[in-house]
């Protein structure tokens, strides 16, 4: 049986979903209904996956009580998802809730009492938690047990998305910045392999200030002829990322929440662009991220290393490589962790992520419920605290 599917949020993070789920999921998933903001959003899509029978919505509600659903994805801002996910549990309908849960705690605690109040589980997209490398890496630190008990892990995150700077995610009460956008994948990771939770943390944090706003700079790359490295479309990491293909042929919409190409240098932005945290664990294990957004597209863009008290594990993410010294480092090993999908997005993850979608709607068994993602947004919350604070110590309280 062919299980009905709606999309809420068409930008990037949803038409990619969709174009997955029309090149490899046909014979189990069918996209009958989408919805965005902006309509043209929607035809984009329709166009580009071939099929004029999707219905187009404007308003989430509507999408709603019209169609019956087996599954939805809500692919909206980060801002917004509350209100998408009371629009799922309220009907029941199995949803895909993406990550970060939201940008405000309170919003996420009451996605996590809809979870209980309508017996009923979301399946959070941490991408990591799908990645053939990683799931690899965690298989041989904690099934084969190659670097014994493990006491300390580090990740890395220098990431050439200046757009962050450009888009929505610029205005900290939509997105929470890359601190909550790109960082709640790392902080589920490193509760991931720590296999614990956070007791207290130490966090500093700024924006630099080559990146301090501009008043001669509220402009839109549209509109501007200056030669710069941070064109929207044009700048390293949009390119290789190949975002031009999400780009709608309109998309120079206005609005706070819609204008994607504002000067990286633009007045009205309050996110941070780097920060370091050194995160204490209950059981012992001491953990440190290293993030920030402005960081030169590499191969090492982002690299997770694990030490235990027998060896080490050093995984590379975009070349899915991992390196181990074992045996008090008499012994080394590199394996190539990444599988088929490794070209497709997020490095094979969202297909793993829709195989994992489609058992979670058959079954109702999430693996990754809404649970983790406030757990996330909780230690974000305690980072940016710290930072406030220029590194004062944070216990969590539950
Ligand atoms: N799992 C991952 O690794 C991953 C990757 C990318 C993005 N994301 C998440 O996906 C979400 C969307 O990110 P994006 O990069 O696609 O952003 P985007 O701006 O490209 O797309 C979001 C879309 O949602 C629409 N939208 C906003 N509010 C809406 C509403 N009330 N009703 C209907 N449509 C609405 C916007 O018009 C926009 O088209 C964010 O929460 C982001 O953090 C997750």
């Amino acid at each position: 049986m062919i299980m009905k599917i709606g999309v809420i949020g068409l930008g990037v993070r949803g038409s990619s979903l969709c174009f997955l789920i029309n090149k490899y999921f046909k014979t189990q998933l069918k996209i009958v209904a989408i919805c965005d903001l902006i309509e043209e959003k929607c035809n984009t899509l329709k166009k580009k996956i071939n099929n004029k029978n999707i219905k187009s919505y404007t308003n989430a509600k509507r999408l709603i009580d019209n169609e019956k659903l087996d599954g939805l994805i809500i692919t909206s801002h980060t801002d917004q998802h509350l209100k998408h996910a009371k629009l799922a549990a309220k009907n029941n309908i199995k949803s895909i809730l993406d990550k970060p849960i939201s940008v405000n705690l309170k919003h996420a605690k009451e996605i996590v009492s809809l979870e209980k109040d309508n017996n009923f589980k979301f399946l959070m997209s941490f991408t990591r938690r799908y990645e053939s490398s990683w799931i690899k890496a965690w298989d041989i630190i904690f099934n084969k047990k190659i670097i014994g008990d493990v006491y300390f892990i580090k990740l890395d995150c220098f990431v050439p998305y200046t757009r962050y700077f450009q888009t929505w995610h610029r205005y900290d009460k939509l997105s929470g910045g890359g601190i909550n956008d790109k960082c709640s994948h790392h902080v589920d990771v490193l509760r991931w392999f720590a296999n614990s939770e956070i007791k207290s943390l130490t966090s500093f944090g700024s924006r630099h200030s080559y990146f301090s706003p501009k008043k001669n700079k509220n402009i839109r790359c549209k509109d501007c002829s200056e030669k710069c490295e941070y064109r929207r479309y044009e700048a390293e990491g949009d390119s290789r990322e190949n975002l031009k293909k999400f780009k709608s042929d309109n998309i120079y919409f206005d609005g706070l929440r819609q204008i994607d190409d504002q000067c990286v240098w633009a007045e009205g932005s309050d996110i941070l662009s780097h920060f370091t945290c050194n995160i204490n664990f209950e059981n012992e294990v001491i953990g440190n991220i290293n993030f920030s957004c402005f960081g030169p597209a590499a191969k090492d863009q982002e690299v997770l290393e694990v030490i235990g008290v027998k060896g080490k594990l050093k995984l590379i993410r975009s070349t899915g490589v991992i390196e181990i010294y074992h045996e008090q480092g008499k012994k080394f090993k590199r394996i190539i962790a990444k599988d088929k999908y490794h070209q497709t997005s997020h490095f094979g993850a969202d297909i793993r992520l829709l195989k994992s979608y489609v058992n979670y709607l058959k079954n109702g068994q999430s693996d990754v419920s809404a649970e983790n993602g406030l757990e996330s947004l909780k230690i974000i919350h305690m980072m940016k605290k710290s930072i406030k604070s220029k590194g004062k110590l944070v216990e969590k309280k539950n």
